[in-house]
């Protein structure tokens, strides 16, 4: 049932900070499900390979697992991976992400890393799904069904296991201490409550939606993981509002792209990561000098980004890894809202399917 919600997708979005908590209660299964010290010491190289959503939850997990435990982490879409070269063989981990855990090219995929020998991993949201049969080693993302076809509380599931993966891969092969470990643990416990801040106040969202519901086509920008999160606020948009939208790495907008920006260009900026926000915050800046409307998702200690910005959306501070958690959550209501101003079908856009059995 949608628990007097309007639509599945906004109920999701609200159940999302119970989703990270059971998680992490849960957290034990998860290092039970992961490979031992022996195993992990044999790997020299990480793939994460997954469609859509579930492929940016790795773009994101690329970011923890490089930092925490050292190892070079590449990320694939499974539908260009499964046919083209790629280096794996018994020294590789493949993990693959899948919220039905039935997608056909993320089997595919993991039947080419099976034939190459891989060790393999998957997390999904159902666990007796074909793709947490075929792996060594399944983690659960426990995010209850998820109806809607937007996926949203199963994205939050994915980063939140891939975080507590990370985090346990690093201890066993000792590129952490116990001290790291605990903080990340501590930060990521915090997470259940600052969702719950970007979940009370829906006037912004509500304001950015009447913006967009009459645009054609728009841009996201940001950074590093910032620029992962407009990957996939642009996806959610484009999905639920059908207005055509693209996601920019903020630096690579004066290499081309900058030539479209003009006064009736509309940009959402995510410039939430400590290290990198004063950076997009310089391209805001060059697209309001352009005459473009911005609506950016940053934190409270910027204030140019704000003083550029048509409406900012304010976060909750974070440390940089686990930003993705929160600065997601204003991208899914935006689309929820635009979606809902153009009277669209929020839970069953048009020409998709919840589950894409086949390639
Ligand atoms: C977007 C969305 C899709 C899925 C993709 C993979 O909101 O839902 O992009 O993420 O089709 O599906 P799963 O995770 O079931 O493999």
């Amino acid at each position: 049932s949608k628990d007097g919600f309007e639509h599945y997708m906004l109920k999701e979005i609200y159940e999302q900070p119970k989703v990270v908590k059971n998680i992490l209660e849960n957290r034990e299964e998860i290092y039970n499900s992961n490979f031992s010290k022996e195993e992990l010491e044999q790997i020299d190289k990480i793939y994460i390979v997954a469609c859509g959503t579930a492929l940016h939850a790795g773009q994101n997990g690329k970011f923890a697992l490089e930092m925490l435990t050292g190892i070079p982490v590449i990320t694939d879409i499974a539908s260009e991976f499964r046919y083209n070269d790629v280096f794996i063989d018994e020294k590789t981990l493949l993990i693959v992400i899948s919220q039905s855990g039935e997608t056909a090219d993320t089997i595919g995929a993991l039947e080419k890393g099976i034939r190459y020998k891989a060790k393999t991993l998957s997390i999904t949201n159902v666990m007796d799904s074909t793709i947490a049969n075929m792996t060594e080693k399944s983690m659960f993302c426990n995010a209850g069904p998820e109806i809607s076809i937007a996926s949203t509380k199963a994205y939050m599931a994915q980063l939140t296991v891939l975080f507590l993966l990370s985090l346990d891969i690093a201890l066993k092969l000792k590129a952490i201490d116990t001290q790291t470990f605990d903080k990340v643990l501590a930060s990521l416990k915090e997470i259940p409550e600052k969702i719950n801040i970007v979940l009370k106040d829906l006037t912004a969202y509500k304001e950015i939606a009447k913006e967009l519901k009459e645009v054609n086509s728009m841009f996201y920008i940001g950074r590093g993981s910032d620029f992962i999160t407009a990957k996939e606020g642009s996806l959610k948009l484009k999905e639920t509002s059908y207005i055509h939208s693209e996601p920019f790495p903020a630096g690579e907008l004066k290499h081309g792209t900058m030539a479209i920006i003009d006064e009736t260009s509309k940009i959402i900026a995510v410039a939430a990561q400590s290290g990198l926000d004063a950076k997009t915050t310089v391209n805001v800046s060059e697209l309001k000098d352009k005459g473009a409307k911005v609506f950016s998702i940053g934190t409270e200690e910027n204030e140019v980004l704000k003083n550029n910005s048509d409406i900012t959306i304010l976060i909750p501070k974070t440390i940089d890894l686990l930003v993705p958690m929160l600065a997601v959550v204003p991208e899914q209501l935006i689309a929820y809202y635009t979606a809902l101003a153009k009277g669209n079908d929020v839970d069953h856009p048009r020409n998709l399917t919840k589950s894409v059995i086949s390639e």
